[in-house]
């Protein structure tokens, strides 16, 4: 993606919110679903599909590799698959914006097909670490290049006789998991990815729709993912469910600012995604769920949210891969309750799209909230009510930065403006809309 011109946008208090919010399709889900698509034989239907940026910097890299990706209307989309193995070598450089889940796993889903592939991204992408991909695809025979320090641009030739691995990924990361299963989708024999920590599973899932043989254990090492490799993938109708990371700022919004009280359907019940919500409810907020149901293969639940009165709390460690993107919005929660709030194992924050620890650290503060750091901790002094705010905040080209701050605001003494409003297309075209729509006061 390229960026244009930065657009500031500043939030203020105003009246409560009101409303059902319509949350887009979960970025996860789309992403794989259209990588696996591509992989599959047939046509893949998809409804619901998120259309982010990132995701479509993904739709146009599957066209790169030779499927057939076309749109029918809002959200609904068709790949004509290669099959596994199939993909054809691109002929030019694949530039995935701002997306790490694009560009990692679509650097393990052509690591073990003979074919030379260049990956590139915008500023934010151009930083984040590759090494953790890079590793575990060169042991299927991959050869790489990158930039000093494992850094895009990344040029990877294909395995041409891959062998299957075995792999215990250095950190909780979905996205290392999913590359090195990718990968193994095109080598002979059992390619096994052991995980310490549990992280999202939409990857496990979706494989096995697509008709893959992967089976999971819990052992006392971890998760143990066994993936058959050379399967012939089925095309399968995806219905995309509506992503629980992007609801998170809708039900924020909610329990910080007096009077709301929303609506927001189809919300993810997924253990490997729900680290949020169990601690908004640990914090006292006001949820309550409704008809639980299967969508897209996911469990999911409608949720209605109301202003709440909250206390800090202590998230563990090891809850910490469930709610991964979620603590930038955590942390503005977290200013508004009484108490303390202590984020623990947060260490990956420093390398998503920026150093979430850090811009939410001085975000917060420059709006009047005290906040301490580790190296893998975070802890918000909360104020117990609504202060500060009137300070400018810089987001890095970072989507969850720029959603909290906007949040923040919200519920803040006065305005607080961001710096840049361009990168919340990556992930949510529509925030300010419904935003908006729900009665918040964003220009
Ligand atoms: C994702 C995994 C997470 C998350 C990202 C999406 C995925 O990254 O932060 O937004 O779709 O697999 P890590 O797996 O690197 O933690």
């Amino acid at each position: 993606m390229s960026h244009g011109p930065a657009t500031p946008m500043s939030s203020r208090p105003g009246n409560p919110l009101r409303g059902a919010a319509a949350i887009p399709g979960d970025k996860s889900i789309s992403h794989r679903a259209l990588i696996l698509g591509a992989l599959a034989v047939g046509r893949t239907h998809i409804t619901g599909l998120l259309e982010g940026q990132d995701v479509l910097d993904t739709a146009k890299a599957m066209q790169a590799f030779g499927a057939t990706v076309e749109r029918l209307g809002p959200g609904e989309w068709t790949v004509d698959g290669v099959g596994v193995g199939g993909f054809a070598e691109p002929a030019g450089v694949i530039d995935c914006g701002n997306s790490g889940t694009g560009v990692r796993l679509i650097m393990g889903a052509m690591a073990t097909t003979p074919i030379t592939a260049t990956f590139t991204g915008d500023a934010s992408l151009s930083k984040r670490p590759m090494g953790r991909i890079t590793d575990p695809i060169s042991l299927f025979g991959a050869e790489i290049t990158a930039r000093e320090g494992g850094l895009l641009p990344v040029t990877i030739k294909g395995a041409e006789d891959a062998v299957p691995v075995t792999y215990r990924t250095p950190v909780a990361s979905a996205q290392i998991k999913s590359a090195v299963l990718l990968a193994g989708l095109n080598a002979p024999g059992q390619t096994v990815v052991i995980e310490a920590e549990p992280t999202r599973d939409h990857s496990e899932r979706m494989l096995a729709g697509f008709g893959a043989t992967i089976t999971t254990e819990n052992t006392q090492e971890g998760r143990v993912i066994t993936l058959t490799g050379q399967p012939e993938l089925k095309a399968q109708q995806v219905a995309v469910p509506r992503d629980p990371s992007s609801a998170a700022f809708p039900v924020a919004a909610a329990l910080i600012v007096p009077g709301s009280e929303i609506r927001v359907d189809g919300i993810s019940r997924n253990p490997t995604r729900d680290g949020l919500y169990v601690t908004l409810a640990e914090m006292g907020a006001d949820l309550t769920w409704e008809n639980d149901r299967e969508e897209g293969g996911e469990p999911v639940a409608d949720l209605i949210v109301r202003h709440s009165t909250l206390t800090g709390v202590s998230v563990p460690a090891e809850r910490a891969a469930s709610m991964i993107d979620e603590f930038p919005i955590l942390s503005v929660v977290a200013a508004m309750a009484t108490g303390d709030t202590v984020m623990n194992g947060v260490a990956e924050l420093r390398v998503k799209e920026s150093d979430r620890i850090d811009a939410m650290a001085k975000g917060l503060r420059a709006n009047g909230v005290d906040v301490s750091e580790t190296p893998d901790s975070m802890t918000v002094h909360g104020t117990g009510g609504i202060q500060g705010g009137g300070a400018a905040v810089e987001t890095h080209l970072d989507h969850r930065i720029a959603m909290s701050f906007l949040i923040a605001g919200l519920a803040a003494e006065s305005a607080v403006t961001i710096d840049d409003a361009s990168a919340i297309a990556t992930s949510f075209p529509d925030f300010v809309a419904l935003m908006t729509g729900l009665g918040a006061d964003l220009s």
